[in-house]
C-alpha cells in the first residue's frame, strides 16, 4: 500500500516534469519530519493499526471585542462551541482514495472538547480547544485537513497543531482565517499543514485539494459578494461617484481604456447605477461594510483602533462645523497664532441638543477617544513634529530644500542635466512649455559658479512639477483652486544641503494649450515685501508636491499599484506555495484599507477631493499618471538612478554613487532594499535551484500571466515587465513588491502628520493666484504678510479636514506587524533553512536600526535632522518593536500597506 502511493506519487511527479526536485522531496519527507527508517518500514507494510493523535485548536469567536460582557458572552460561545459543533477530519499526505477522485485519503470525523485555556493575550478572546483524532497509522502524515462549522456564527481559526503523530512528531497547521458556518460554501473548508512545497513537489493526495482550493477562491466572476465569501476577482474603478445623483456626482471609470488606464481593485459585485449601467452602486458613506474577501479585514483590534481613529477625526471636523454657527471669521485662520491653537489650547467643544444627538449615535468607548480631553472638553491636535523645537524653521530655504530629501515625499527630486529645463509634453498640443528660467536669474546666487559648472559637478537639482499638471491646470483652476505648475531649481552646497535658486510658476495661455505657458520666475528674498513673495512661491510648490504626493506617491504608486498582486497571488498561489508564504505577510490589511479609501476617501466629495488641489479632477488625474508608471522602476536603485540622484558604479556600497551623499532616503532606503534584496534572493534560492524551476512552476507562470493582463491589465504590452523566465526575473519582482508595500509606503506615509499635520507648511490648497504689484492683495501682503499667506493656502475647515486625515493614516496600530516580523512566526514554514534566512533579515534590520540612529546623532549630515530639528527615522525598520503601542511614532517600517 506505502509503495503503491510512493509510485503514484512518483508518476504524478515525472509528469510534471520535475523529477529531481521530486526526489529531493521524497527524501525531505522521509528524513525531514523525524520519519526514521522503522516508521517508513512500517508505512510500508501498511503496519501500525489505529492511533490517537492529539490536537489543539486555537481560535478567536467573533466580535469579541463588541460585546458588552464579554466573559460572560465568551463563556457562552465557548460551550456552544463543544459538543459536535465543530468538526474536524485531517487529509492523508500519503494515501489517495480511488472513490474520492484520487484525492487523500480521510481520517475519522473528530469534534472540538473542551477549552483548554483562554490566552491572555492582546488577541482577546482567543482560546485553545483539545481535539483527538483516530488515525490509521497506515494512512501516513496528514498533510491537511478538512473542517465544517455547524454553528450559526463564524470563528476565526489560527492554528492546529497535531502531537505525536506516528513517526513524524508534531505536525502545524497555521491557518489565520475565518471559518463561516457550513451552508455558506458549496465545498469543503481545507486547510494545508505548513509544509512548503512548489506545485510539482505536492505530495499527489494533496494536489487536488491544492487546486480546487484555488478555483474557490477565484470565484465564479458573477453576483454579488457577501461578507463570507472568499473571492478574490478583478474590477475597474467604477464606483467612485453616484452618477444617479447628477453629473456633478458622476467620476470617470478608471481602469479598462486607453485614455485612463488604471490598477484593478478587488471585485464587490454590487448591482449596476440607473444612470450608467457600467458603474457600481455605492453604499451609504457611513457604511463601512464593504465586501473585501473575508480575510482581508482588519483583526479586531485593529479595526476598532482605526474605527476609533475616524470618528475622532470626524468629530474634530463635525463639531468644530456647528461650533461655527454664528462665528464669522471661522473659515481663516486669522494670524499663525490661530493656526497653533489646533495644538496647544485647543479648540473648546460644544454643548447643547446637536452634540448630544452625535453622543447617542457614538459607542462610549470611541467617545472617550473622540474628546480626548474629557474634563476640559476641548479638541486638540497633537503637536507636528515640524513645529516641535522651534515655531518657524519651516520657514527656512534650507528647510525647504531639505524635505526634498528627508520629508513625506523624498521621492521626486533630479538631478539636473540641461539648461534651461525643457518640457516632455506634446509640443503640437501644449506649445512651448520649455522653463523661462535663465542664467542670470541664478547664477548671482550660486556660490561663485557657473550653472554650466553646476551641471558638470552634479550639484544642480530640479523639483519638478511642471508637466504632471500642466495638461490639467485649466481645468483645476476652473473650480475654486488657483493654482500653478512649478518647476524649483536647487543647488549642491558643500556641506551638503540644498540651496533654492529660482521658483517657475507657470499657467496654462489664456488664448489655448498651444500657446504654450506663460511663467514667471521668482529668486529668494529674505526682507520687505518680495521676501513674502518668496515665501508665497515657495508655498505655491508646497501644493503642488503635497497633492502630487498624495494622489502619486502615497495613493497611486503604493495603495493602488499592490493590489492587483494580492489579488493574483490569492488566485494563482496556492497558502503552500513558497512565493505565497513569501509575499502574503506584506499584503495584511491592504485590500480593506484600499476599500475604505474608496468609501470615504477617494470617492466622489469625499475627503481627499475636498482637500487636495486638484479637486474633482484628482484621481482622474492619478489614472493619467499612471501612464508613467513602470513596474521595473519602482525599485529604489532603479528608481534613483532614473532621476538621476545616484550614478552606478562598483566601487561604492550597493554599486551605487549617490550624488547627494547626505539624502536620509536614499541612504537609509538604500540599506533596507539590499537588506530585503538578500532575504528574497536566500529564501527563493532554496525553493528553485535552477531557472527551469521557475519557467515549469505553472502556479507562477500563471499568477504572473494573471499580474500582467489582468490586475495591471491595461500595460499588458508594456515591454518592461520582467519575462519570470529566470530567478532573477524572480527575485527582482519579489523585492520590487516587498519594498513597494513595506519601505517605500511607509517612506511617503508615516510623515504625512509630522510635516504636514502643521499646514502652512506643506499646505493642500492655494485658493488664490501670486498678488500682481499695484493690487489690494499686494498691498496687504506687503502690509500683513501673515494674513495674505493663510488667506492664499488651505482654509481653516479644509485645513481641520486634512489634519484629521493625516493624523489616521500616519498612526501606527497597536498590533503592527514590522518588516523582519511575522505574525504566524514560527510556525509559517516547516523549512529550517528559509527560517534561518529570515532570522539574518531580522538581524540586519536591526543593525540598520542602530545605524540610522547613529547618523542622526551625527552632526556632519545636516539634512538627517535640519533647522526643524526633525531626525529622520521614517525608514527606521523597528523590526526590534515588539510593544504593541503604535500611535503617532514617525517611525517603523509596517511589512504592509494597512493605513
Ligand atoms: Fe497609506
Amino acid at each position: 500500500m506505502g509503495f503503491g502511493s510512493r509510485s503514484e506519487t512518483m508518476q504524478r511527479l515525472s509528469e510534471m516534469c520535475c523529477v529531481k526536485i521530486n526526489r529531493k522531496a521524497i527524501e525531505q519527507e522521509d528524513h525531514g519530519n523525524g520519519n526514521n527508517g522503522t516508521a517508513a518500514h512500517n508505512h510500508r507494510n501498511g503496519g501500525g493499526g489505529s492511533k490517537k493523535i492529539r490536537g489543539t485548536v486555537k481560535l478567536m469567536k467573533k466580535n469579541v471585542l463588541d460585546m458588552n460582557d464579554m466573559k460572560a458572552s465568551l463563556l457562552d460561545r465557548i460551550h456552544e462551541l463543544c459538543g459536535k459543533g465543530v468538526s474536524l477530519q485531517l487529509v492523508s499526505a500519503v494515501h489517495s482514495d480511488p472513490s474520492n477522485g484520487l484525492r487523500g485519503k480521510l481520517g475519522k470525523v473528530a469534534y472540538l472538547e473542551k477549552w483548554i485555556r483562554k490566552i491572555t493575550s492582546l488577541t482577546a478572546g482567543e482560546t485553545e480547544f483539545g481535539v483527538t483524532f483516530d488515525w490509521d497509522e497506515s494512512m501516513g502524515v496528514p498533510g491537511a485537513f478538512i473542517v465544517r462549522n455547524h454553528h450559526h456564527s463564524q470563528f476565526y481559526l489560527k492554528t492546529v497543531t497535531l502531537e505525536g503523530v506516528p513517526g513524524h512528531g508534531a505536525v502545524k497547521f497555521v491557518c489565520n482565517s475565518w471559518v463561516y458556518p457550513s451552508h455558506r460554501y458549496k465545498y469543503d473548508r481545507v486547510f494545508f499543514s505548513n509544509k512548503t512545497c512548489l506545485p510539482c513537489q505536492t505530495p499527489a493526495p494533496l494536489l487536488k485539494y491544492r487546486k480546487e482550493e484555488l478555483v474557490n477562491l477565484r470565484g465564479s466572476g458573477s453576483g454579488e459578494l457577501k461578507e463570507w465569501d472568499r473571492v478574490y476577482d478583478y474590477a475597474y474603478y467604477n464606483d467612485l461617484g453616484k452618477p444617479d445623483k447628477g453629473r456633478d456626482h458622476a467620476r470617470q471609470i478608471l481602469g479598462g481604456s486607453e485614455d485612463f488606464p488604471y490598477p484593478r481593485r478587488g471585485r464587490t459585485g454590487r448591482k449596476p447605477t440607473k444612470t450608467d449601467p457600467n458603474c457600481e452602486s455605492r453604499l451609504p458613506l457611513l457604511s463601512l461594510d464593504i465586501y473585501v474577501p473575508r480575510d482581508e479585514r482588519f483583526s479586531h483590534i485593529k479595526f476598532s483602533d482605526f474605527l476609533a481613529y475616524a470618528l475622532k477625526s470626524l468629530g474634530q471636523v463635525v463639531l468644530p462645523e456647528i461650533y461655527s454657527i454664528g462665528n464669522k471669521t471661522f473659515n481663516e485662520f486669522d494670524s499663525f497664532e490661530d493656526v497653533l491653537r489646533l495644538y496647544e489650547g485647543g479648540i473648546p467643544l460644544p454643548s447643547g441638543p446637536r452634540f448630544g444627538k452625535l453622543k447617542n449615535r457614538i459607542p462610549w468607548e470611541l467617545l472617550k477617544e473622540l474628546v480626548r480631553n474629557d474634563g476640559e472638553r476641548l479638541l486638540k491636535f497633537p503637536m507636528p513634529d515640524v513645529i516641535k523645537v522651534d515655531r518657524s524653521a519651516w520657514r527656512t530655504d534650507e528647510e525647504f530644500g531639505r524635505e526634498m530629501l528627508a520629508g513625506v515625499n523624498p521621492v521626486i527630486i533630479s538631478r539636473l542635466q540641461e539648461f534651461p529645463p525643457r518640457s516632455k509634453l506634446d509640443r503640437a498640443k501644449y506649445g512651448n512649455q520649455n522653463s523661462t528660467i535663465r542664467k542670470e536669474h541664478i547664477e548671482r546666487n550660486m556660490n561663485g559658479i557657473t550653472v554650466d559648472e553646476a551641471i558638470r559637478s552634479n550639484r544642480m537639482f530640479i523639483l519638478n512639477h511642471h508637466d504632471a499638471l500642466m495638461p490639467y491646470l485649466r481645468l483645476i483652476n476652473s473650480t475654486t483652486t488657483k493654482m500653478y505648475a512649478t518647476r524649483t531649481l536647487l543647488l549642491l552646497q558643500d556641506d551638503g544641503t540644498l540651496k533654492p535658486l529660482a521658483i517657475e510658476l507657470s499657467l496654462p495661455h489664456s488664448q489655448g494649450d498651444y500657446h504654450g505657458a506663460v511663467s514667471k520666475v521668482f529668486t529668494p528674498a529674505e526682507n520687505g515685501v518680495e521676501g513674502s513673495v518668496w515665501q508665497l512661491a515657495k508655498a505655491y510648490v508646497a501644493v503642488t508636491d503635497s497633492g502630487y504626493h498624495q494622489l502619486i506617491s502615497h495613493w497611486l504608486n503604493t495603495h493602488a499599484v499592490i493590489e492587483p498582486f494580492i489579488i493574483a497571488t490569492n488566485r494563482q498561489l496556492s497558502v503552500m506555495h513558497p512565493i505565497y508564504k513569501l509575499l502574503h505577510p506584506h499584503f495584511r490589511d491592504t485590500m480593506n484599507i484600499n476599500a475604505l479609501a474608496r468609501q470615504i476617501l477617494i470617492n466622489a466629495g469625499g475627503v481627499l477631493e475636498m482637500t487636495v488641489f486638484p479637486g474633482k479632477y484628482a484621481m482622474e488625474m492619478s489614472a493619467v499618471l499612471y501612464k508613467n508608471w513602470v513596474f521595473t522602476e519602482q525599485g529604489l536603485p532603479a528608481d534613483l538612478i532614473k532621476r538621476g540622484m545616484a550614478i552606478p558604479d562598483s566601487r561604492f556600497p550597493h554599486g551605487l554613487n549617490l550624488v547627494i551623499r547626505d539624502y536620509p532616503y536614499a541612504v537609509d532606503g538604500l540599506e533596507i532594499w539590499s537588506a530585503i534584496e538578500t532575504w528574497v534572493k536566500d529564501y527563493c534560492s532554496y525553493y528553485y535551484t535552477h531557472d527551469d524551476l521557475v519557467r515549469g512552476d505553472s502556479e507562477l507562470q500563471s499568477w504572473w500571466t494573471e499580474v500582467r493582463t489582468q490586475g495591471h491589465g491595461d500595460k499588458k504590452d508594456e515591454p518592461w515587465w520582467p519575462a519570470m523566465q529566470t530567478r532573477a526575473d524572480l527575485i527582482q519582482s519579489c523585492t520590487i513588491i516587498i519594498w513597494v508595500a513595506s519601505a517605500l509606503h511607509a517612506a511617503v506615509n508615516f510623515g504625512q502628520y509630522p510635516y504636514a499635520g502643521y499646514l502652512p507648511n506643506r499646505p493642500t490648497v492655494s485658493r488664490r493666484f501670486m498678488p500682481e504689484p499695484g493690487t489690494a492683495e499686494y498691498e496687504e501682503l506687503e502690509k500683513n504678510p501673515d494674513v495674505a499667506y493663510l488667506k492664499t493656502i488651505t482654509a481653516q475647515l479644509q485645513t481641520l479636514l486634512g489634519v484629521s486625515l493625516i493624523e489616521i493614516l500616519s498612526r501606527h496600530s497597536t498590533d503592527e506587524i514590522y518588516l523582519g516580523q511575522r505574525d504566524d512566526y514560527p510556525d509559517w514554514t516547516s523549512d529550517e533553512e528559509p527560517k534561518q534566512a529570515f532570522q539574518r533579515f531580522t538581524d540586519r534590520l536591526i543593525k540598520i536600526e542602530d545605524r540610522i540612529m547613529g547618523m542622526n546623532q551625527d552632526k556632519r549630515w545636516k539634512n538627517r535632522v535640519g533647522p526643524v530639528k526633525v531626525p529622520y527615522t521614517l525608514l527606521y525598520p523597528s523590526a526590534s518593536d515588539y510593544s504593541n503601542v503604535g500611535g503617532l511614532t514617525g517611525k517603523g517600517i509596517p511589512n504592509s500597506i494597512s493605513i
